[in-house]
């Protein structure tokens, strides 16, 4: 079907909370969302996009870097969740407004292992366990570098990001897999590196800013906080390497920085081994939401900050689970942190096939907002949206500083859990909303926010979605003006890619 047949009629732009009108959208089938989970089918070389809606945005440079889980099934095995399977990166190059794609999946050890006998050899970290049984599962401890949660460019290269092990190194133009990287001796073979990194344009210090973690688990945790320069000749070199141990076991996957300080939020659970040992369960089904234990921010202060040199501060955090924040900024002796918050920690059973979950059976993510006193060690919390959301941003220009507007993925009610089916822009001052749904069989991906080059207006800009069409059963890149959420730009993209995770924009 053509773009044109399809047309998104049923887009609905809502103005204001309040409206009703949101809750209008037709709910959606399950089927035209399952079907994006199938294994990337090809690898394709510098494929010019053909436009189906809008036009080319003119004298656009840059390149939409995209990762996500490209194969999910081997020989009729299913991976048990999707984040278990092996990372594939999307590359699409916009040369005077023309986009070009090419494709990838990251040739890890494990990729190549299991491509060549088209057999799941691995345990999954989410459940997927290896043919045979609990016998054939227990004490195998061996897991598979999966490289697929993010993809960032540093230095010369670009890398592709798991955050339980080292960082892929890819070849910026062809995404090519050079291989694990040390990044020049920073890490240990295959230490662990977050799929969280920040890029900082507002640091204490003079150029631009990667700044990351890698955190190693266990009844201690230690956060190695590293801080690499991102821009001119020396970029991907170390400037600032920091160490900081916290009791108990942490679940960190994602931070927040202000100009002074990283803010980690522990979440309030334990984890329990066993099952994981004896082949049950995998190592993230262990995780378990512990009600009687306080979650904590570990508030550790920047080298490039103020407050160098200084012990971190450990505070009292709200209830709630966190994967994902949205941003962070200091007023006074406060840090406000707006984060998307659940319930509870969501988790796919052993017994649960994550093609056909009910979603009303799990908490929805909520934009809530933290404000932690420095002073008086204390934090509160306050609810933004009730509407489920993820996959939140700031303009790039303000993280870590005050934001006015963040753009996220939410459903297409207003209330309870569903997928993702709409891109909101909020404003975190007034809380008015405005909406642009793919609904009812479109389901969206992380927006990546693109500043205007030739305005400083916070929401001037544009956004970057890759798009599930269950209509076609296929992926389309959507461009949104990041002002008032219209559409600009609409390519149907000749891969079909699975509901993925996140990206970033290179100049
Ligand atoms: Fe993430």
């Amino acid at each position: 079907m053509i773009f044109g047949e399809n047309d998104y009629s049923n887009h609905l732009i809502v103005t204001n909370l309040q409206d009703k009108k949101i809750n209008k959208i037709q709910s959606f089938n399950k089927e035209d969302w399952s079907s994006a989970y199938k294994n990337v089918e090809k690898e394709l070389t510098k494929v010019p996009l053909t436009i189906s809606k809008g036009e080319n945005i003119k004298d656009l440079n840059g390149t939409l870097l995209r990762n996500g889980p490209g194969i999910l099934e081997r020989g009729g095995q299913w991976v048990h969740h999707p984040f278990d399977g092996d990372g594939m990166i999307t590359s699409i190059k916009f040369e005077n407004g023309q986009p070009f794609l090419t494709n990838r999946f990251v040739k890890t050890k494990g990729y190549l292992e299991e491509e060549k006998i088209n057999k799941f050899i691995y345990r999954g970290v989410f459940g997927t366990q290896k043919n045979g049984g609990i016998l054939k599962n227990a004490l195998d401890l061996k897991f598979k570098n999966i490289a697929n949660t993010h993809v960032v460019k540093l230095g010369n290269e670009v890398l592709a990001l798991w955050e339980a092990a080292g960082p892929h190194a890819l070849d910026p133009e062809s995404l090519d897999t050079i291989g694990l990287t040390t990044l020049k001796g920073v890490l240990k073979p295959n230490e662990a590196f977050s799929a969280h990194p920040k890029i900082d344009l507002n640091s204490n210090a003079s150029s631009e800013l990667l700044v990351t973690f890698g955190v190693q688990t266990g009844p201690k945790s230690t956060i190695r906080l590293m801080e690499f320069n991102n821009a001119g000749e020396n970029a991907g070199e170390l400037l600032i390497d920091r160490k900081d141990t916290f009791n108990g076991f942490a679940f960190l996957h994602d931070f927040a920085i202000t100009p002074n300080w990283a803010i980690f939020l522990q979440n309030a659970i334990d984890f329990n081994p066993l099952p994981f040992l004896m082949g049950q369960k995998g190592a993230a089904q262990c995780l378990k939401s512990n009600p009687n234990k306080k979650a904590k921010f570990f508030i550790i202060p920047r080298e490039s900050g103020l407050f160098k040199g200084q012990p971190p501060l450990v505070i009292d955090a709200p209830e709630g689970f966190v994967f994902h924040h949205v941003n962070a900024y200091e007023k006074d002796s406060e840090i406000i942190l707006d984060s998307i918050f659940y319930d509870d920690f969501p988790s796919v059973g052993p017994d649960e096939n994550f093609r056909d979950i009910d979603f009303n059976k799990y908490p929805e993510g909520k934009l809530k907002r933290s404000t932690i006193d420095l002073k008086k060690k204390t934090s509160a919390l306050e609810t933004i949206s009730k509407q489920c959301c993820e996959f939140a941003v700031v303009n790039p220009r303000n993280l870590g500083l005050t934001a006015t507007f963040s753009w996220m993925a939410s459903t297409s009610q207003k209330l309870g859990n569903g997928p993702l089916q709409a891109i909101k822009k909020i404003n975190l001052i007034s809380k008015e909303e405005i909406y642009w749904s793919a609904g009812p069989s479109g389901f969206v991906s992380e927006p990546i926010m693109i500043p205007s080059e030739i305005s400083s207006k916070e929401d001037e800009g544009f956004l970057f979605i890759l798009l599930w069409n269950g209509e076609r059963r296929g992926s389309d890149l959507v461009i949104l003006d990041a002002k008032d959420l219209k559409e600009l730009a609409v390519y149907e993209l000749p891969i079909s890619i699975p509901h993925g995770l996140h990206g970033s924009w290179v100049n």
